[in-house]
């Protein structure tokens, strides 16, 4: 049984219809990519699968109907989304962020505090900046610290909305990376990226989104390999 099913998702916005009839399945322990130009609806499909967009079709998580449950009761469940803008309490630390990642388990605050512990362990750099104001964090940096705080809240699925965006090639890999590791945490991870190559090479399945709908899937090897998607999203030339 898959950690999440996405059955015949559409979503629309008015008349315009920015998904339509997606499905897709993220099994425990994976790292599933979807891929897909701008615009082709990666990220209103995170936003209905954590039910911040209205949507039709259903979302099964760990075998249950959550289609119509809350936000906040999705994310009680372990469901997590770290959204494209890494949305950040600026006028507030590192530390302070990270503290109220935690805010939907509603922890001791030892067990916090060893959290924010091993956080840092993770990311050496915000160790180094945790009294700076997230404000005042570089672009890599901030996406750190939201995969950070995201961790706070222990989830089991965690679905991250362009990562590499904006940043360059070298903290990419090292986003990708600590996305990696996080994989032998026992997290499961839907991976929604415009940088195909990366993704591909972190992730163990992946789909491909154009204009609301999947066109292709399969393993992330196959796809990483498949002339299509090479002269598309690849810059063209295949790497081994
Ligand atoms: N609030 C909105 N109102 C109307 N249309 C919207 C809204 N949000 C998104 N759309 C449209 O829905 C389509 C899909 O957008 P979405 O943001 O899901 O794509 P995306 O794949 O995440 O793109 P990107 O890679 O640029 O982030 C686009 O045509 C977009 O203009
Ligand atoms: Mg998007």
């Amino acid at each position: 049984m898959p950690l999440l099913a996405i059955d015949n998702v559409s979503v629309s916005y008015g008349k315009a219809e920015a998904v339509r009839d997606v499905s897709l399945q993220v099994e425990k322990g994976q790292i599933v990519t979807v891929i897909g130009p701008n615009g082709a609806g990666k990220t209103s499909l995170l936003m209905a699968a954590i039910g911040l967009l209205r949507s039709t079709g259903r979302i099964i998580y760990d075998g249950r109907d959550i289609s119509r449950l809350e936000t906040e009761e999705r994310i009680e469940m372990g469901f997590c989304l770290v959204p494209e803008r890494r949305e950040l309490f600026s006028d507030l630390s590192v530390y302070d962020n990270l503290r109220l990642g935690a805010y939907s388990r509603r922890a001791a605050s030892g067990e916090i505090k060893d959290d924010i512990a091993q956080v840092f362990d993770r990311f050496p750099r915000l160790l180094e900046r945790r009294n700076q104001m997230a404000g005042t964090l570089s672009g890599g940096e901030r996406q750190m610290l939201a995969l950070g705080r995201a961790l706070m809240a222990r989830p089991r699925l965690l679905m991250l909305d362009e990562p590499s965006l904006g940043l360059a090639p070298l903290i990419t890999r090292e986003i990708f990376r600590i996305i990696a590791s996080l994989r032998d945490l026992g997290v499961s991870i839907l991976l929604v990226e415009q940088n195909a190559r990366a993704a591909l090479e972190t992730a163990d399945f992946g789909y491909v989104m154009e204009t609301g709908e999947i066109v292709h899937s399969g393993s992330a090897d196959a796809l990483m390999h498949d002339p299509r998607l090479i002269a598309t999203y690849m810059g063209g030339s295949e790497v081994s």
